[in-house]
């Protein structure tokens, strides 16, 4: 990722931060609408689900000037959601979901520069929760 779409990812997550759980609640809404076969695999309270989805995004925000913690953390969480039944293919929708909800958050500060950073962030945080789950396969 470059410098200016770190500095972008940090400042609009700051900005966010007072609606951060309107944030978690929208890319659920969005993901299962996007992927109603993902609902079933969520077995805990939607809002401390969210919770959780935002630390993660937070300490991956507070990791990206330290690239190996950060896909160390990732690919990590990406072996934890095999045991969730998550598979590659759920991954596709991810980055929708999230500039759907970034945009109903956000508004009009939902820019295409802010948009393209979370988009390049989103993809690295998929690539590297795929690449831990491939990991965990290879090794079985
Ligand atoms: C941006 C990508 C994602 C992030 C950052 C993320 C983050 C998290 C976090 C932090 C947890 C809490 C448990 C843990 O830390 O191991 C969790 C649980 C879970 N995630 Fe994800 N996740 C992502 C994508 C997905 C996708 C695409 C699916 C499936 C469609 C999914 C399904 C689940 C399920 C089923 C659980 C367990 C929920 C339960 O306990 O009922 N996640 N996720």
């Amino acid at each position: 990722m470059q410098i200016i779409q770190r500095a972008i990812v940090r400042s609009s997550f700051a900005e966010m931060a007072p609606k951060a759980s309107e944030l978690a609640h929208s890319f659920y809404e969005e993901l299962f609408a996007l992927d109603p076969g993902a609902k079933p695999l969520f077995n805990s309270d939607p809002h401390r689900q969210g919770q959780k989805l935002l630390q993660m995004i937070a300490a991956a925000v507070d990791l990206l000037e330290q690239p190996d913690q950060l896909n160390q953390l990732l690919q990590q969480l990406g072996r934890r959601h095999v045991g969730y039944g998550v598979r590659q293919g759920h991954y596709r929708l991810v980055g929708l979901a999230l500039a759907r909800s970034l945009e109903r958050v956000l508004g009009e500060r939902c820019t295409a520069e802010v948009r393209q950073a979370w988009m390049r962030f989103c993809r690295l945080i998929t690539q590297q929760m795929i690449a831990g789950a491939a990991e965990l396969s290879a090794a079985a």
